[in-house]
């Protein structure tokens, strides 16, 4: 008989949000007239800017004429986006990337786990605790891991506690670590990095022969022009650090899917014989060999995002959703909740009322105010006592939910 991957086994619950779905299905069919309001993963409600809409239309229609029609793109993405992203999103902050240092996906959440695949076994990885889910049980499945304590944590992972005490912003490791996660704006706790903060890290990487996994999936959502989009407006950071980016909950793209990868050509590993080599050529090897590229009309509506009239309304869709973080933020605070995030990062991060349980409090919430969070002890051990909130709902509803939380905690 055929063997599994037993690493699987190691893993100790089922990915956190089908859960969350499971015990909301399960309310709604014992309650069917309740009016949930979903609040927990971050699933964008806004429909697709009109320009981009227009965009992904005439390249669908493109499929259908001989002139136009297109098999097979470049496994990495088509050079015209790749240097639309540069042009537009890159260089205004100051950073000069290559065409070649850029992959086009189907998604960032694919990305941040089939990285692994180009990094030896033997690396020790650091990442947050709470933190997006997939960094940890990716470095499960693939094998770098023990099995995890009673608390959580797996053997041979090291965890950077992110507390009330540390602003949510983890210490640097006090052991040597090959490979960081960091993600700022942060999923789940809503912190910002300054530049100032993610120096250090680059320093640390640098100092350590580390790499920085960078996650900016929600750098769309930065309004304060001091902190910064991406690890590269950081010195150095272009030897040290591989940027993840994500048109899903910039552009709406979460059922579209498409996200990037940068690797810079700088950003070198070892073998274990020492010579030095270039992660951007293994991540092409690897590109090329396991993936067929994007989809030619997502990639067309991805463009369409950086022209002048798409990313105005792409802007203005963002807006709407800080304006929601806004009413949650100040709904919620005015009750008397402790929360975090909500500024430059659509998730509101809070402290549970007296001191409840992150999944009591998610119980409570979806049975007595009918309101879907997502537990924050589902993000790690150190999110216990934590509840998310997602900005990405319909205005109608966020405010309803508001209303209703600060019923409920009366
Ligand atoms: C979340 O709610 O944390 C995100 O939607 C998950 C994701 O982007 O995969």
């Amino acid at each position: 008989m055929a063997k599994i991957n037993e690493n699987y086994l190691k893993l100790k619950a089922g990915y956190l949000f089908p859960e969350i779905g499971r015990r909301v299905r399960a309310f709604t069919e014992a309650n069917p007239a309740a009016k949930v309001i979903r609040l927990g993963i971050g699933d964008v409600t806004r429909p697709l800017a009109p320009t981009v809409l227009k965009a992904f239309h005439k390249a669908v229609d493109d499929l259908g004429t001989i002139d136009h029609f297109a098999g097979y793109g470049p496994e990495q993405g088509y050079d015209w986006l790749i240097n639309e992203v540069i042009e537009k999103s890159y260089k205004p902050l100051g950073v000069e990337l290559k065409t070649e240092e850029m992959f086009i996906s189907d998604g960032s959440k694919c990305d941040c786990a089939n990285i692994l695949d180009i990094f030896a076994m033997d690396n020790v990885v650091a990442i947050g605790d709470p933190v997006y889910p997939v960094y940890n049980d990716t470095n499960v499945m693939i094998g770098r891991t023990g099995e995890a304590d009673e608390k959580g944590y797996y053997k041979g992972i090291v965890y950077m506690p992110c507390t009330e005490e540390n602003g949510f912003i983890p210490a640097l490791p006090t052991t040597k670590v090959d490979i960081i996660y960091l993600c700022f704006p942060n999923n789940p706790t809503g912190t910002v990095a300054t530049k100032a903060e993610l120096k250090k890290w680059v320093d640390y990487a640098i100092a350590n022969d580390a790499v920085i996994f960078f996650d900016a999936a929600y750098e769309a959502f930065i309004t304060d022009s001091e902190i910064p989009h991406s690890i590269y407006q950081i010195e150095g950071a272009k030897k040290c650090a591989i940027e993840f980016r994500s048109f899903s909950k910039t552009a709406g793209f979460t059922g579209v899917r498409c996200g990037l990868v940068v690797v810079p050509e700088e950003v070198m590993g070892t073998t274990s014989t020492g010579e030095k080599y270039s992660f951007n050529k293994l991540w092409l090897r690897r590109t090329t060999t396991k993936f067929n590229g994007a989809s030619y009309p997502v990639q067309r509506a991805a463009a369409a995002v950086y022209s002048d009239e798409g990313w105005r309304e792409t802007k203005a869709i963002v807006d709407y959703y800080m304006e929601n973080a806004r009413i949650i933020r100040e709904g919620l605070a005015s009750a008397g909740l402790t929360l975090y995030g909500g500024l430059n990062a659509p998730y509101i991060w809070l402290k549970t009322p007296n001191n409840m349980s992150s999944w009591d409090f998610f119980d409570k919430l979806l049975t007595e105010a009918n309101v879907v969070g997502t537990p924050g002890s589902g993000f790690g051990p150190s999110g216990e006592g934590f509840f998310r909130l997602s900005a990405f709902g319909h205005r109608e509803n966020v405010e309803e939910a508001v209303e209703r939380i600060r019923k409920n905690l009366k």
